[in-house]
């Protein structure tokens, strides 16, 4: 991992810094202190992240991205594009933080989990209306591996998802689920829960941002 320990805004001349031999980020690139990236990652021009991020090896983060503090996103992740990734969540490798999603402070995202933004494919169908939807995944919520989230579900506060599931719906009671089709294996005990502050303010995107990298967003 290579250390990068100032907050930077470098202007040099060419798209791309080379920090390692096969390691990209954009010539002007905002994080915070103690910023790490593994080998063979590209950061995007519009990406911004804050303090102690650490990101593994043959990452993507696509412009529009943002990472909050305290954020791990291991090896093989990627984002697709606007995104926002909360305070202390951990993202397991191989998963994809597709554009529109937000995860919420405390969430726990599994590997190789799957997210999108459309649910109707608009691929060569230009009479189809296109529709860019927001997924929320919740405080402190746990997406268990291999999980696939349809484009647009509200996955609550608390809530827990087995591994292999498929999340059609939204879920919102605190609980455990799994499954495809998804059901509700469990109530929720006391220690699995991660206690939200009062006061605490759901992510939204602005207008400015849903303008820029989500001109179809169709409010769910
Ligand atoms: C959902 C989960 C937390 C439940 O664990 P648990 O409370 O110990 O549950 P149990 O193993 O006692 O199983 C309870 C029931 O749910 C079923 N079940 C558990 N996990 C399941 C899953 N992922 N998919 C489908 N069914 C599941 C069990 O078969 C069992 O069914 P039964 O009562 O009909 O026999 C756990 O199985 C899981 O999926 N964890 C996610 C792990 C993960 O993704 N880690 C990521 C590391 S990067």
């Amino acid at each position: 991992m290579l250390t990068v320990t100032v907050m930077v805004s470098v202007k040099n001349a060419q798209w791309a810094k080379m920090l390692t031999d096969k390691t990209y980020m954009p010539t002007v690139f905002k994080h915070g202190k103690n910023f790490k990236i593994g080998n063979f990652s590209i950061i995007e021009s519009g990406v911004r992240v804050g303090d102690n991020v650490t990101i593994g090896h043959h990452c993507l983060l696509k412009s529009g991205t943002r990472f909050a503090d305290n954020v791990n996103f291991a090896d093989y992740c990627k984002t697709t594009g606007i995104c926002y990734v909360g305070n202390n969540v951990n993202v397991r490798t191989g998963s994809c933080i597709s554009k529109s999603v937000i995860v919420e402070d405390k969430a726990f995202i599994g590997a190789a989990v799957m997210t999108s933004h459309t649910k109707h494919i608009h691929h060569q169908r230009p009479q189809m209306p296109r529709v860019q939807l927001l997924t929320r995944i919740g405080y402190g919520a746990v997406v268990g591996s291999h999980t696939n989230l349809s484009a647009g579900v509200h996955i609550g506060d608390n809530v827990v998802i087995g591994y292999g599931s498929v999340v059609i719906k939204d879920v919102l009671e605190p609980a455990i689920y799994a499954g495809n089709p998804l059901r509700k294996l469990k109530e929720l005990s006391d220690e699995m829960r991660v206690t939200k502050p009062d006061g605490y303010e759901e992510h939204i995107f602005s207008d400015e941002m849903l303008a820029k990298y989500l001109p179809y967003y169709v409010k769910g």
